[in-house]
């Protein structure tokens, strides 16, 4: 029994506050590429799934004069380390086991280059699944950011991943 639903995540305040802020469309799809990418990876397709949805929560705005400014941003951008926390957090307040909470975070801090350490650091095959989520969703001058999709579009995609993700735990009892 999965004891928390990547609905019950989703419709959590603090989801809606930060992963709404970068993109809503973006970690649905990110989200859907976790899952099947989790199956090659033969990884745990719940961990991958939300940690694929909460990859991008640690994003916070970065205006200069009103623009968003995103030079300054990529050289001092640190969300994967926010982000890592701000899902764990939740994940913990939700009542998810907590190897997994720290396992999610892990690939949320991963997920892109600006949190790896230096040298010969090697991604496990969660955080290399959550990685190559996100790769191939992004789009060109940060499109992936600004899709949108409306609530009801958002709430059946989220629906569809916990039928399959609660199929396989009926079926493998992981
Ligand atoms: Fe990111
Ligand atoms: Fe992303």
């Amino acid at each position: 029994m999965r004891r928390v639903t990547l609905e019950d995540i989703y419709v959590h305040p603090i989801t809606q506050k930060y992963v709404r802020r970068s993109g809503m469309a973006h970690a649905i799809s990110v989200a859907h590429n976790a899952y099947e990418l989790a199956k090659q990876y033969n990884v745990n397709p719940d961990w991958a799934v939300k940690a694929g949805f909460l990859h991008d929560i640690g994003h916070y705005t970065w205006y200069r004069d009103g623009e968003w400014d995103y030079e300054q941003y990529q050289r001092f951008d640190i969300h994967p380390i926010k982000g890592a926390e701000r899902a764990h957090k939740l994940l913990v307040r939700l009542g998810e086991d907590q190897n997994a909470a720290k396992e999610i975070a892990h690939a949320i801090l991963f997920h892109t280059e600006s949190a790896l350490p230096a040298d010969g650091f090697k991604r496990t095959p969660l955080q290399q699944v959550v990685h190559l989520a996100d790769e191939n969703d992004k789009q060109p001058n940060d499109a992936h950011h600004y899709r949108h999709l409306n609530k009801k579009e958002e709430l059946s995609q989220i629906r569809v991943l916990d039928y399959k993700l609660n199929k396989e735990n009926l079926l493998t009892g992981s």
